[in-house]
């Protein structure tokens, strides 16, 4: 079934949903490579409905919600940030782009890709940069066949565990 999904930016209103999502994603991705003591701290830090408002309310935030069938089905965050010194500096960060688990494998990742590029594109990034865990190799194949390419490792915390994500970089044009 082909699916046309819709894309539009994120606003402080979603903030409930989009943590719902953010939340129930890295659950299903993470939860069991990971303590529930570390699962529980990183999404009690980062995936609060307060902080998630916060971030949508932040001007060098981006999110970017995709709805397929009428509903929310994944988004993409990109954050202007400084970036890794193995990563060029006009590079904005991609920071999290997550598909509801019902929505892997369907199509939808690439218009999702797409829309960041674009985003990032008109906020005058050269490059986007991503982190993705070692122990992710679905993302990481998504990523390689999407044409970014490998700027080394670096750590990444989860809870207590200093973990090592690969730095990835795709160039825009
Ligand atoms: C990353 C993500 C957005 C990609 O979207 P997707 O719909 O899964 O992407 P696709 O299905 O087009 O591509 C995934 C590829 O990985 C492959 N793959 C699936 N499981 C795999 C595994 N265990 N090992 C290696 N490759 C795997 C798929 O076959 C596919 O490759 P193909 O198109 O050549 O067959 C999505 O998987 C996701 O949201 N995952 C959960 C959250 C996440 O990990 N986000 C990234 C954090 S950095």
């Amino acid at each position: 079934m082909h699916i046309t999904p819709v894309i539009r930016l994120g606003t402080v209103s979603d903030a409930e949903v989009l943590a719902d999502l953010a939340r129930r994603t890295f659950v299903d991705t993470y939860a069991h490579l990971n303590t529930p003591e570390d699962t529980d701290h990183y999404i009690r830090t980062h995936f609060d409905v307060k902080q998630v408002a916060a971030e949508l309310a932040d001007p060098d935030h981006v999110f970017l919600l995709l709805y397929a069938a009428a509903q929310l089905a994944g988004f993409a965050q990109l954050i202007r940030k400084p970036v890794p010194p193995a990563v060029p500096a006009g590079a904005l960060n991609l920071s999290r782009y997550y598909l509801d688990r019902p929505w892997l494998g369907k199509g939808l990742a690439q218009p999702l890709l797409d829309a960041a590029k674009q985003s990032a594109m008109a906020q005058g990034a050269s490059h986007l940069w991503l982190t993705v865990w070692e122990k992710n190799p679905r993302a990481i194949a998504y990523y390689q066949k999407s044409g970014f390419t490998s700027a080394g490792l670096i750590p990444f915390t989860v809870g207590q565990d200093v973990q090592t994500d690969h730095l990835l970089v795709l160039a825009l044009s």
